[in-house]
């Protein structure tokens, strides 16, 4: 499953840039690119995994299991963009300056948006559409928020 692999892959990316510049947690040219992808990947599962989640919610018949596997992947995705924006990896990517220059309400963004899959999540192995309902509506109000201050339009 390629989301766990990408977790895994920029645990790896994040403990290799550690060991070749103990101080400054900085990325190589090499797996700058990596890392980029790696998180480009990530929100583009994250946007495809809710329109996932919506769909089974709208069908007639929830599937229960389909939707806690799609709850569990947004919380991994979500998750594993917490290390993903490593300095040195700006270039070539969408993310501004400002996500390292004022990082306070990106991590704080950062942090609403998993905690909202993290109660789709809930709401999925409690079989509650209302709980899904809100944890979506959380987990959806930071994504403009963000990209309006962080994430180039072009
Ligand atoms: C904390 C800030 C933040 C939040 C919250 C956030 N995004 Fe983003 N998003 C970004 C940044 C920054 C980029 C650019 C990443 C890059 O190019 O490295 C991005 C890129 C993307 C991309 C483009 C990926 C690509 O291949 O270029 C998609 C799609 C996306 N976000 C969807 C979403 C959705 C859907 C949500 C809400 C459910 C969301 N994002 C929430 C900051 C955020």
């Amino acid at each position: 499953m390629f989301i766990q692999y990408s977790k895994t892959k920029l645990v790896l990316l994040l403990a290799l840039s550690t060991s070749t510049s103990p101080l400054a947690l900085c990325a190589q040219d090499s797996n700058a690119k990596d890392i980029i992808d790696a998180r480009q990947k990530a929100f583009s599962d994250i946007e495809s995994q809710t329109k996932v989640v919506k769909k089974i919610l709208n069908g007639n018949e929830t599937d229960w299991s389909n939707l806690l596997e799609a709850s569990n992947q947004l919380v991994a995705s979500s998750d594993a963009l917490k290390g993903a924006f490593v300095s040195g990896t700006q270039v070539g990517s969408k993310a501004r300056e400002s996500v390292w220059g004022k990082p306070e309400k990106f991590n704080r963004l950062l942090q609403q948006m998993e905690e909202g899959y993290q109660q789709v999540a809930l709401g999925a192995q409690k079989q509650s559409t209302v709980e899904i309902e809100k944890g979506l509506k959380a987990a959806e109000s930071t994504c403009k928020s963000c990209h309006r201050s962080y994430r180039s339009r072009w």
